[in-house]
């Protein structure tokens, strides 16, 4: 799949296909490449785009709440997984995480218990080129645990983290990181108190990203709405 954009216009077509809007038929060549140009009937122009990891959110086929690009940031960093290293991760939800962890080079078991989100899930990982690194299980990661240990990293996102992280240290490997999203702070203090009895280095912090105003008139914070996104437990074993 490519994207196809036009100013602030985004379509997601297979290369061979036609593409029909106000601004004309878009006939898109098997043969196109990112970069290329492409003229409708109409002569408006559409530029050729590969996904990326900001494209991928916004273009995957929707079930769970994906999680932000910038708390995806803030997991990256925290536990500092790289190509090559091992993830298992719950809910899949959307697969927004695991995608781009994937993307990342990063091993990713990831366990979903809707079985139609799951399938959707798959697509994304295939739409993301990522489906060879990122297997997507239907399941719950509570009955799925006793199979895995040695992870570098346990990513959750689901409500029922808390009990998941009492069963966290077996999956570690040694030094490997926990790192929890919540969207409620409740659950955010459940999940701190879980890890505190098994791990270190236990810490919660609130994502909060405020974006800047910058016009001909000078530049300041935006006065819009807090961009507060939800909580993140990081924790680690060792
Ligand atoms: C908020 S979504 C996760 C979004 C995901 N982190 C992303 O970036 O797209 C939560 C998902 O977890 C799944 N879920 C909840 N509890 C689960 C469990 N115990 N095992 C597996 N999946 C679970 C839900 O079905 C839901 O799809």
């Amino acid at each position: 799949m490519i994207l196809l954009v036009h100013d602030d216009r985004e379509y997601l077509r297979e290369p061979g296909t036609e593409l029909q809007t106000d601004l004309g038929v878009l006939e898109i060549p098997e043969e196109v490449e990112p970069g290329d140009v492409l003229t409708t009937h109409l002569d408006e122009e559409f530029r050729v785009r590969r996904l990326r990891g900001p494209d991928l959110f916004h273009h995957f086929q929707r079930t769970g709440a994906p999680m932000l690009p910038r708390d995806v940031g803030l997991v990256v960093g925290e536990t500092g997984v790289a190509a090559g290293d091992r993830v298992l991760d719950a809910g899949t939800g959307t697969g927004v995480l695991a995608g781009y962890l994937g993307r990342l080079g990063v091993e990713v078991i990831t366990y979903e218990r809707d079985p139609e989100f799951a399938e959707v899930a798959r697509e994304n990982m295939a739409l993301a080129g990522v489906d060879d690194r990122v297997e997507v299980r239907s399941g719950d990661v509570l009955e799925g645990l006793d199979s895995h240990s040695g992870f570098d990293a346990v990513t959750l996102d689901t409500e029922d983290a808390p009990s998941v992280v009492e069963r966290v240290p077996e999956t570690l490997a040694d030094g490997g990181f926990l790192a929890v999203y919540s969207p409620f702070v409740e659950a955010t203090r459940d999940v701190v108190e879980a890890a505190r009895e098994r791990l270190s280095n236990v810490r919660a912090i609130e994502t909060i990203q405020r974006e800047l105003d910058v016009d001909t008139r000078g530049t300041r914070p935006s006065t819009g709405p807090v961009g507060h996104s939800g909580y993140l437990v990081f924790a680690r074993n060792v």
